[in-house]
């Protein structure tokens, strides 16, 4: 085991204590409300760690894209997984097909009738049955039909197309209008006497009004495992509950004010969504990191008392852990100083 200090910067590190915790947090969560959890790998793309989940209890894993489902599956992660993309066109569908006959439940999702043909006829040339849900847009903005009634409409034609297996419905992520479209929506199932088995909701933020939507039989999140600047800023987590952070040396004192970093926006990320600034510098709390070029990182040391020198090492959390996850080969796990593990981030690069 090395120590942390061996480590080379810039590289990304986990603090096992923390994210051991977040792992125990998020499932006693789920196990109380009586809520299966299915958390979401495209946070970590490590099959290593979706082990860490399943074994806490996770139901299975959700992916976003066939690549995460070919390496997880190939690491014998969980089988049964969820792919919460609209899987489109003859290279991947045969993709899905061929990872359909190697697990016991790949379930997908989709929001239009193409989406629903495509895998209908690929389902029925690869004789396998696809089990499906139905993306609703409860107030996102993102994928997913717009109103209940539409959710049913294509329920019920899915539903009559070869090989389809209706399952349920599903958002990203829960926000207040998610329950009462939901409610509708399972009110307009019930009236036609169809089971809707699965209620699926996500999202780490989600995770702090959980109890709200007692509709879900199911919750997908994925930042909850590191945790992250936007986060904090969303109230889902405290700077203690950041396992992951960008270890980074300073290179440059340029003036009075201002520090550089040797991690720009190859490891930190340019996301920034509603967080001011590119991450939290955990030992200089009133630094601001500033502004990213690809390698060199800004702090704006102006709010600091006590201020880095040239070569110190400084620990960043990043702003979106997800995307950070997509930057390097290796995640560093660390406990008490020591390394003790490196893992390789198996699902890395790998978007389609
Ligand atoms: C469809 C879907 N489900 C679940 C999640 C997990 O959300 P979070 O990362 O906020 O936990 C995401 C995140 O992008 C998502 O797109």
């Amino acid at each position: 085991m090395k120590s942390v200090r061996d480590l080379d910067s810039p590289a990304v590190t986990v603090d096992l204590d923390i994210m051991e915790d977040n792992i125990r947090r998020l499932q006693a969560q789920t196990d109380s409300l009586g809520i299966a959890n299915r958390p979401h790998i495209k946070t970590h793309k490590i099959p290593a760690l979706g082990k860490l989940q399943m074994q806490a209890g996770a139901v299975g894993i959700t992916c976003q894209k066939l690549g995460e489902v070919e390496v997880f599956a190939e690491a014998g992660v969980a089988d049964d997984v969820l792919l919460t993309f609209n899987i489109l066109g003859w290279t991947k569908t045969e993709r899905l097909m061929a990872l359909s006959r190697r697990l016991k439940r790949l379930a997908v999702v989709f929001d239009n009738e193409v989406v629903a043909r495509g895998l209908s006829e690929a389902a029925k040339r690869a004789g396998v049955e696809v089990p499906f849900l139905v993306e609703c847009d409860t107030g996102f903005g993102r994928n997913g039909v717009q109103t209940p009634e539409a959710a049913f409409d294509l329920a019920r034609l899915a539903m009559r197309l070869p090989n389809l297996r209706f399952d349920g419905i599903m958002t990203f992520p829960n926000k207040e209008p998610t329950a009462a479209f939901f409610n509708r929506a399972l009110e307009l199932f019930r009236g036609a006497g169809i089971e809707v088995p699965v209620v699926s909701g996500g999202g780490t933020p989600a995770t702090l009004t959980l109890g709200d939507f007692p509709m879900l039989t199911e919750h997908r999140a994925g930042t909850y495992l590191y945790n992250d600047a936007m986060m904090v800023h969303s109230r889902a987590a405290t700077w203690a509950q950041c396992a992951m952070r960008v270890r980074a040396t300073v290179v440059s004192r340029p003036t009075d004010t201002r520090a550089i970093v040797d991690a720009g926006t190859k490891v930190l990320t340019s996301d920034q969504y509603y967080v001011q600034g590119f991450g939290h510098v955990t030992e200089y709390p009133q630094a601001a990191v500033s502004g990213l070029s690809e390698e060199h990182g800004t702090l704006d040391l102006s709010r600091c008392a006590e201020r880095p020198q040239v070569g110190d090492i400084v620990h960043i959390v990043p702003n979106h852990c997800c995307v950070v996850s997509n930057m390097v080969d290796t995640v560093y796990g660390v406990r008490g100083g020591r390394i003790e593990a490196a893992w390789k981030v198996a699902a890395r690069g790998l978007v389609t």
